[in-house]
């Protein structure tokens, strides 16, 4: 797909500086919705918040949609984050902010908005998106916070590119070594802004994410940031049948390079525009370290080592995560379909087995078994050299 060009701001306007004292405070002044609000969505809206508040190029007031849902007392999850301030169910006991305003009204949440923040699980996106066809504004920006992607026939589609085609805008995504609940409460960590083409945009973005403990910086590769974000959560898994099975750090470590490898090689057979340079990042090395180390999917693919393998993932992700969504299952599946769709199963050991340790056709002991199971070269020309 052509990438998509931002005419309203062109590549030629004068840089803005980190206070947002540039040409679009004189003219234009921001207002921000963010589409989602489960654990990472309602961070998020703490963080911009916090922004939105001192900065003069942004309006105060950050919507937040909420999917609604209706708790065991009784009360509406909207009601409940309006009156307390806090995410009762997804994010208890941080305050979001008093500018921060739940609303159970998708189109409503939207209307006026210039900046959409996409933060919900990967496979609520694309009906999402067929709701707020004509409805948002035309001079919009969108971001994605969103791990995974799309297989369509003719290939993966990323969650950014799902956004641009059904809505027509312009996308960014940001994503890091960033587990929600250590951010929530403030602890140093980075993040990566991936943008395509308009670098004032991807400043904009960095504005309203960064705080004194929230570093973000912009790289020109929204793909290589996006698949980072996304296929680190298939080596979590991998890493969590490791730990399940207390094989100890140095198999986790072989792991993880391996999956590293993987994740390499197969955003650059891809799309060949992602730059090496992406995997050092927040988005690649920090991202996979945190997450083999602490993330839902860590853990809840050790609870299944642990079981033997006889208790399902989807029965333990809604035993272990209370309603929160697992990723890497899906991604794995996803990834499979593009794998055996082109014949590279082999050039993928890690990917591939995750995905049959996944739906039970090897056992979680397989993820180790990698003698008989080295990547097969000839299977790609030329892809030896992303090894
Ligand atoms: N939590 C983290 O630490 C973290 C960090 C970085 C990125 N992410 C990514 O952020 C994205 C969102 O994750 P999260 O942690 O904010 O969510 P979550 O898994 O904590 O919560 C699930 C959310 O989905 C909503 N939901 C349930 N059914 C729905 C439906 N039918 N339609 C729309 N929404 C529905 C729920 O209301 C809730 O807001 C994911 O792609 C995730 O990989 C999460």
């Amino acid at each position: 797909m052509a990438p998509v060009q931002d005419a309203r701001h062109g590549e030629g306007s004068p840089p803005i500086t980190n206070n947002g004292s540039g040409e679009e405070q004189l003219h234009k002044k921001y207002r921000v919705t963010i589409v989602g609000s489960g654990n990472w969505g309602s961070v998020a809206a703490k963080l911009i918040a916090s922004n939105t508040i001192k900065l003069p190029a942004f309006h105060d007031e950050v919507r937040m949609w909420v999917y609604e849902e209706t708790l065991p007392t009784g009360q509406k999850l909207t009601e409940a984050i309006n009156r307390s301030n806090e995410n009762v169910k997804y994010l208890p006991g941080i305050k979001l902010g008093k500018n921060v305003v739940a609303d159970p009204d998708l189109e409503h949440a939207v209307r006026d908005a210039n900046m959409l923040v996409f933060v919900t699980p990967h496979q609520f996106v694309e009906g999402i998106c067929k709701r707020l066809v004509g409805n948002i504004r035309g001079d919009a920006e969108a971001i994605s916070l969103i791990k995974g992607m799309e297989v369509k026939m003719e290939g993966p589609c990323m969650i950014s590119t799902l956004i641009t085609e059904m809505l027509g805008i312009n996308c960014c995504v940001l994503m890091g070594a960033n587990i929600a609940n250590e951010i929530a409460v403030e602890k140093f960590s980075e993040a990566t802004v991936g943008y395509r083409e308009n670098r004032e945009v991807a400043q904009r973005w960095v504005r309203l994410f960064s705080t004194h403990y929230f570093i973000v910086s912009p790289v020109q590769d929204v793909e290589g940031v996006e698949l980072c974000g996304t296929l680190k959560n298939v080596v979590a898994i991998a890493a969590g049948l490791v730990d399940g099975m207390d094989m100890g750090n140095n198999t986790k470590a072989a792991i993880m390079r391996i999956g590293l490898r993987e994740m390499r090689t197969f955003s650059k057979l891809m799309f060949s525009s992602v730059k090496d340079s992406t995997f050092f990042e927040s988005c690649g090395i920090a991202d996979l370290i945190t997450t083999c180390l602490g993330g839902r999917n860590r853990k809840v693919a050790e609870a299944y080592a642990r079981n033997g393998g006889k208790r399902s993932f989807d029965e333990l992700e809604a035993e272990l995560l209370q309603g929160q969504k697992l990723q890497g299952v899906s991604t794995a599946k996803e990834v499979y379909e593009v794998l055996s769709h082109r014949g590279w199963e082999e050039l993928f050991p890690l990917f591939t087995t995750v995905h049959e340790i996944s739906i039970g056709r090897l056992p979680p002991c397989a993820i180790v078994e990698y003698s008989e199971h080295k990547p097969n070269f000839s299977l790609v020309e030329g892809s030896a050299q992303y090894y």
